[in-house]
């Protein structure tokens, strides 16, 4: 009789605190609609096709999402298996094993702010300059140790690594949607995410060493003297036997690598490098869209997929070229199911999460967004007391509060401002004799295939484009994005193709790479390695199509075409042709 009693106690506050936090966010939600600064910020205004997406076969049914709590987070009642490429069992289930509503309510815990004073800051150092020998052995150690941990041991090295796993190639569920899969790449959760990923690792490994100081390094493979497979990483627990041997030291990083490339040789390859950063950081990263990825919200209206500068080029590319070129999905650190079981993953990732930093400081940036479903959006994680965490967004977003700082790194990369091949002018005059009457389309309402190098002629606003203003006391700036649309490729696999502007002609373009200003971007994914996902053992058609922003107004300026009624975008394919595009057209974003 008294059981009974406590179960039915235990029944309603389940369903009275469901009930609460289902309110709260349905408050936050409203809140939203009576803000039309947010909206002002946020708006986006769609010119010109240049070719008129294809017909519907292939576009999702639209879908109408029931009334939910807004955020975005994994459903961990239940966990995917899949199989890799070669039909080995993926089993990342081991990072957060499966909980009961009940269970993760009894067991997990907010997060909470680290108690800490200036002396206990945990400084993240380049991995490069670090010759203290006590401090490497340390953290050797502590590696060793957590490698042979065994899996029911949250702190298992094998299973943080299945935790980046199982949260990458869609093991979970997304909260409240039953037919869509969690994914933290290749939208705006890619950098918080990994933030809170760090901040446990690094609390894991500070504890099992014994040193709350501990810092994970960063390699710093932005400057010359950090382009290189760190030395550190080079031996013992911190060496990692599924790396590409030929990419050992002395031989310089390739930060926009793709399977094929080739390497330039040490001092161009420096060149590229650093041409590279400067794109993606100042030049092409001129919004918070640009450079972190599109506004990912949840349910299928909210459902977005396009990578930030960043991610999708440094991040992506060492990835790549960090695993071993010859195998499928150029494992280790090449594919999302085994990146994080090479130690020298939360190095890049260390440089990864400065970077958003930097980027923060160059455009005095505090705040990204305000929605509160980017606040509320959150993951679990363990913390350095095998705690289940539940940690928002929001909660990675003031990094003052989160205990640790950067070394600051010289920054070589911030005018390394690329020159144009050809003299803007002369090119273009060489172009328009090239189109000669042929102001269509080069291909009509046919979806492209990408197996050959192509150039379109893309149409621009025939109003001026919108002059900086001051509103509010805050700069707005008004971004001209050439946009991408519709990228499919066969799932899973890594993509690559180059995008250039006004380029005289395709096989200067061919030959071309991002040391010219005419070089817009690089489209580049990576391969999830997993030929059988949970997508089909739970049975879910997600759409896949991936849409590449890129921010070209300063670009235009350095061409000379801020006043030009078109433009002309040369794609370059550098490998797995097996992609298809929708088209392209100009977007604004006002930010
Ligand atoms: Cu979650 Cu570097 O990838």
């Amino acid at each position: 009789m008294e059981k009974w009693w406590v179960l039915a106690v235990a029944v309603v506050s389940v369903i009275l605190l469901l009930f609460v936090t289902t309110n709260f966010d349905n408050r936050s939600s409203r809140s939203i609609s009576s803000l039309p600064d947010f909206l002002d910020k946020q708006a986006q205004y769609v010119l010109d096709f240049v070719f008129p997406l294809p017909p519907t076969s292939s576009t999702p049914q639209v879908q109408v999402d029931p009334p939910h709590p807004i955020f975005i987070g994994p459903n961990v009642t239940q966990c995917f298996a899949s199989f890799s490429d070669d039909y080995q069992p993926v089993n990342c289930c081991s990072g957060i094993p499966s909980y009961t509503e009940e269970e993760l309510l009894a067991t997990a815990k907010d997060f909470e702010f680290p108690v800490f004073n200036e002396s206990q800051i945990r400084v993240r150092r380049p991995v490069h300059k670090i010759t203290d020998t006590v401090f490497m052995e340390k953290y050797r150690k502590a590696t060793e140790i957590m490698k042979n941990l065994p899996i029911t041991n949250p702190h298992c090295f094998a299973r943080q690594a299945n935790i980046h796993c199982s949260y990458c190639t869609g093991a979970f569920k997304e909260e409240n949607y039953d037919d869509m899969l969690l994914r933290i790449h290749r939208s705006r959760l890619f950098f918080p995410f990994h933030r809170a990923y760090l901040y446990f690792y690094e609390r894991i490994v500070g504890k099992i060493m014994g040193d709350d100081s501990f810092a994970i390094p960063y390699w710093n493979w932005d400057v010359p003297e950090g382009m290189y497979m760190p030395d550190m990483f080079m031996n013992g627990s911190l060496f990692h036997h599924k790396r590409e041997t030929t990419h050992f030291p002395p031989r310089v990083t390739q930060n926009d690598f793709y399977k094929s490339d080739e390497f330039l040789g040490p001092e161009k390859q420096v060149e590229a490098n650093l041409a590279l950063m400067y794109v993606q950081m100042v030049s092409g990263a001129k919004t918070p869209e640009l450079f972190m990825g599109c506004p990912l919200k949840a349910g299928h209206d909210g459902w977005c997929m396009g990578l930030g500068t960043i991610e999708m080029s440094p991040h992506n590319s060492l990835h790549s070229w960090t695993g071993i070129t010859s195998l499928p999905e150029l494992e280790d650190m090449g594919a999302f199911y085994s990146a994080a079981r090479d130690p020298l993953f939360y190095a890049h990732h260390s440089n990864i999460d400065r970077l958003w930093h930097v980027w923060r400081e160059l455009n005095d940036v505090k705040e990204e967004w305000s929605d509160p479903e980017w606040f509320n959006s959150f993951f679990y994680f363990y913390d350095e007391n095998q705690q289940l965490i539940r940690v928002r967004v929001s909660d990675m977003l003031d990094e003052t509060k989160l205990g640790y700082r950067y070394v600051p790194s010289e920054t070589p990369w911030l005018d390394y401002k690329p020159t144009p091949l050809v003299e803007p002018n002369l090119a273009k005059k060489e172009l328009s004799k090239l189109n000669n009457g042929l102001n269509t389309p080069l291909f009509g309402s046919n979806i492209r295939r990408l197996d050959t190098t192509f150039t379109v002629k893309v149409p621009r606003s025939i109003k001026p484009v919108a002059e900086d203003e001051i509103k509010d006391g805050k700069k707005i700036h008004t971004e001209e994005i050439l946009v991408v649309d519709g990228i499919l490729a066969e799932e899973n696999v890594a993509v690559k193709f180059d995008v250039f502007i006004n380029m005289v002609n395709e096989s200067m373009a061919i030959k071309s790479d991002v040391r010219v200003r005419e070089y817009a971007g690089a489209f580049q994914t990576m391969g999830g390695g997993k030929k059988i996902n949970a997508k089909k053992v739970a049975k879910i058609d997600e759409k896949m199509k991936t849409t590449y922003k890129i921010g070209i107004s300063d670009l235009l300026q350095d061409l000379d075409a801020v006043n030009d009624d078109s433009i002309w975008v040369t794609v370059v394919p550098r490998g797995q042709f097996d992609v298809t595009i929708d088209g392209m057209r100009i977007e604004y974003q006002r930010w």
